[in-house]
């Protein structure tokens, strides 16, 4: 049967989901499942480093005592998790006590309940570009204005900037602006310090939030000579000092996701409390809390010990694939595949010769069983750029090398 109210004939739908466009990473989904497929696609975790023995202990502290890991929790997290990321937050430079900060599941909620609160139709937010795919996702359903500002090996440029922000027109002025200063998501880059400083003035400046969205900063490389690289300060404690007396503009963003396990889906949100109140307020009506067996295991986790362990293993290991990777590049593909070692973190962004057709060099990958997010996907406006993210993350060495075979074979493909 069919007629008006069937629900093949309803509609309704609000804009922004009238025709909405899917992630364009998972609709790489399908690929994967292709018999013999390698990926350097996914932002994944390696399998190998989860330290699975750690999280069942875990588990299983987190089941005995008084149940609170059975029950709901208060929406803005369970104490005792708090208490720990604040002491993870200290580590990475930042004082903060648990009630400056909110559990999210997954950094993701945080940006999406930042967006709720701070974003109407039309309201101009600033992008480092490329970005991070889902938060340009975010932002569209937001019917956000996204403005672009450039990056280079350094992170976001910042004099370019100050130079945007002195032509956007007083009606477009910014609420936000969004940044993954360490080891960014898609290019790997490390935010110079001194752009941290000029960042934070600005947003001081000219009234506007700073997101800074730190999934991997941990995964710092060591340098040449073996050293753990020293790490510039983080935007948040370079806006403690900067706004000492005032609000401090900068929201931190962080995850277990890249050094644990994304299956936690455990996340957090260090803001002023004006900000911080009202997210709270926002995801009481999208999941009243994060799960809090997932809070109780990470809680257990941090304070087993083993957490700095883990994330060293990590370190040590993506460091050997990334060079596995950049090394495959530099020697295989005959300059017409370029790229930069990154400091840290998942991800290679490379550029190909312009002769190069960005869609043939991708259905050459496929056909070739090896797959990368085409460029384009990192871009507002979908630009057809002669680029790439390739993550080094999942796949062992010995598969990162035969990644880059096939690679390089369908570069030859694509060429001619
Ligand atoms: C820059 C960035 N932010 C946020 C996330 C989402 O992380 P989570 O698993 O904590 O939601 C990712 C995951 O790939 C990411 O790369």
């Amino acid at each position: 049967m069919t007629g008006p109210h069937t629900p093949a004939a309803m509609s309704g739908f609000a804009a922004p989901f009238a025709n909405p466009a899917g992630s364009p990473i998972r609709e790489l989904f399908p690929y994967l499942s292709q018999p013999g497929m390698i990926s350097l696609a996914g932002g994944y975790p390696s399998p190998s480093l989860f330290d699975a023995e750690g999280l069942a202990q875990a588990a299983g502290r987190a089941m005995t005592g008084d149940a609170q890991a059975l029950q709901y929790g208060a929406t803005e997290g369970l104490p005792v998790l708090r208490t720990a990321l604040a002491a993870l937050m200290e580590a990475r430079g930042v004082q903060a006590s648990g009630e400056q900060m909110m559990v999210t599941t997954g950094s993701q909620q945080a940006f999406d309940l930042l967006v709720r609160v701070l974003i109407e139709p039309g309201d101009t937010v600033l992008v480092e570009v490329p970005a991070y795919p889902a938060t340009l996702q975010a932002l569209r359903l937001a019917q956000a204005r996204i403005v672009p500002v450039p990056m280079d090996e350094y992170g976001l440029q910042t004099d370019a900037l100050a130079d945007l922000l002195h032509q956007l027109p007083a009606t477009q002025r910014p609420k936000l602006l969004y940044t993954v200063p360490n080891f960014s998501n898609p290019r790997g880059t490390l935010l110079a310090a001194q752009r941290r400083e000029a960042l934070v003035q600005l947003a001081c400046a000219h009234g506007f939030w700073v997101v800074e969205d730190d999934p991997y900063g941990e995964l710092r490389f060591d340098t040449a000579d073996g050293d753990a690289a020293a790490m510039p300060p983080t935007l948040r404690a370079v806006g403690d000092l900067l706004a000492a007396s005032g609000t401090n503009p900068v929201v931190y963003l962080s995850s277990l996701s890249k050094t644990v396990a994304p299956a936690l889906r455990i996340g957090w949100m260090l803001a002023d409390s004006s900000l911080l109140r009202r997210c709270a307020i926002a995801k009481q009506t999208v999941d009243l809390c994060t799960s809090p067996l997932a809070q109780m295991v990470a809680a257990r986790y941090l304070e087993s010990g083993r957490y700095p362990a883990t994330v060293q293993r990590a370190r040590i290991e993506y460091q050997r694939r990334m060079q596995a990777l950049v090394q495959g590049i530099a020697t295989q593909l005959d300059g017409r595949v370029q790229c930069a070692a990154p400091a840290g973190g998942m991800f290679v962004w490379a550029t190909f010769t312009p002769s190069i057709d960005p869609q043939a060099l991708f259905d050459a990958a496929v056909s070739q069983q090896v797959l990368y997010v085409p460029g384009k996907a990192f871009y507002p406006d979908n630009a057809q750029l002669n680029t790439m993210r390739l993550s080094f993350a999942a796949p062992e060495v010995p598969q990162i090398e035969q990644a880059v075979q096939r690679l390089a074979a369908a570069v030859a493909l694509a060429m001619r």
